[in-house]
């Protein structure tokens, strides 16, 4: 590499990502194992979970990053009080993009405004079908011969953002709601930090 290449191209820092959860954390493990690799455009720089002892903390400190727990039962009702402690763990970290991976909260305006066009979020169903909870049952209910996940950028109405990827799967004859979850949450696991990776690039310009 010559001295032009450099100016020329110049490296890459890697945009940092904070993901946030709830509960177990398998996307939150496959978003930070992807950025890991030398090739990715982003990097997980900080975990938080509104739930003390949920699993994916663990998770994310064994993968070496960060991982701090900021109960929401702390602020009592006070929903935007939560959302203010968290951003500014965010702000601290210096993070760029939010990664929602099964974060139980419905965010107030507050947060979404100050990461309008930086957060995205994954939802377990084929949007605009079946925004909410209990997708698996309610595509199963319907007779879908197909069910998936939807990437969507987080904007003020709940699980309604532009779509930024999709991925799908057969709904077989004899399902269960738990069954079709792992059938679907095996796709997520490669389409979450696919579409995150070329968001950030997107985003890096
Ligand atoms: C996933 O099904 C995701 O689509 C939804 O919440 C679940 C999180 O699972 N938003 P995990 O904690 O990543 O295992």
């Amino acid at each position: 590499m010559t001295a032009a290449d450099t100016v020329s191209n110049p490296p890459r820092t890697k945009t940092r990502v904070a993901v946030l959860i709830s509960g177990s954390g398998t996307n939150m493990v496959s978003l930070i194992k992807a950025g890991q690799r030398a090739e990715a455009a982003y990097e997980v720089g900080l975990v938080v979970s509104n739930i003390q002892d949920a699993a994916g903390l663990e998770k994310a400190r064994a993968l070496g990053v960060e991982a701090i727990a900021l109960p929401h039962r702390d602020f009592g009702k006070d929903r935007e009080a939560h959302e203010r402690a968290v951003q500014k763990l965010l702000a601290e970290a210096q993070i760029e993009v939010v990664a929602l991976a099964g974060y139980m909260r419905i965010l107030t305006p507050y947060l979404v405004r100050e990461w309008e066009g930086r957060m995205i979020n994954i939802h377990p169903s084929l949007l605009p079908l079946y925004p909410g909870l209990d997708t698996h049952a309610r595509a199963i209910a319907a007779g879908d011969a197909e069910a998936g996940c939807t990437i969507h950028i987080v904007t003020e109405g709940m699980d309604e953002g532009p779509v930024l990827g999709q991925a799908r799967v057969p709904v077989l004859p004899d399902d269960s709601a738990e069954v079709l979850a792992e059938r679907v949450k095996g796709v997520e696991h490669t389409l979450y930090p696919e579409v995150l990776d070329r968001f950030c690039r997107q985003l890096a310009g």
